[in-house]
């Protein structure tokens, strides 16, 4: 499949049916997105919300996070879990003010030098928040691309996730990449799910893998016991 089809049709399909009205998408600012996203990786939508909301009321700005005392920030984290994700915020907050002004930079590997920013929310900051290139795989993504390229293996060893992040790279438009970023969760998360994935609505049902071979419960391959 070519890049540009692809990406075209990810696009299409997120206008009509993706979703537009979470509230780290308005604005979508690097702040925003930096707390939203590590509030995500481990954690649902609907539960993060209304956390995303208590946050941005109490440290509006990187600023306020920065100043903000560890039993502050943990407080507010309470009920969330995978407590560092908290306690790595502020510091990424601290660290931001002090190395670069409180200015988000926005190239690669400024990017990973945060606290508590990988591949994934560094592609995301530069997706969502700069509208540039940054390719993000994350579980949903996973189990979509295993689908539709028939990748198999446990996504967790490190050659298959290797394979995919080559994929989403491959993939992901050289610019404008806010909308297709969130185009791929959306698909992964409302479409791709796990049981009983919704092909019938699916606009890559007539190129995808598990679909032709009727191994959507075989992708993605389990992990390994
Ligand atoms: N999961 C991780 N990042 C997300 C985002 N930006 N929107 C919806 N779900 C997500």
């Amino acid at each position: 499949m070519q890049t540009k089809d692809f990406a075209t049709t990810v696009l299409s399909w997120q206008k009509q049916h993706g979703r537009h009205d979470l509230p780290w998408q308005q604005p979508a600012t690097p702040y925003r997105v930096l707390v939203s996203e590590i509030m995500l990786q481990q954690t649902q939508v609907t539960t993060v919300i209304p956390y995303f909301q208590r946050w941005m009321d109490t440290f509006p700005t990187l600023e306020t996070l920065a100043q903000a005392s560890e039993d502050e920030v943990m407080a507010l984290w309470q009920g969330l879990g995978y407590y560092s994700r908290a306690r790595n915020l502020r510091k990424a907050a601290q660290y931001l003010v002090q190395e670069f002004n409180g200015k988000f930079p926005n190239n690669l590997d400024e990017l990973l030098s945060i606290p508590g920013v990988g591949p994934y929310t560094a592609g995301a900051i530069r997706s969502f928040a700069f509208n540039d290139y940054g390719p993000i795989v994350d579980g949903n993504v996973k189990r979509f691309f295993c689908r539709l390229f028939g990748i198999e293996g446990d996504t967790t060893r490190s050659a298959v996730n290797k394979q995919l992040w080559n994929k989403a790279a491959d993939l992901t438009p050289s610019h404008n990449n806010r909308h297709f970023a969130q185009g791929l969760l959306d698909i992964g998360a409302t479409l791709c799910t796990p049981a009983n994935p919704d092909c019938a609505r699916c606009p890559f049902r007539s190129q995808c893998f598990a679909y032709k071979h009727n191994m959507q419960k075989e992708l993605p391959t389990p992990k390994a016991k």
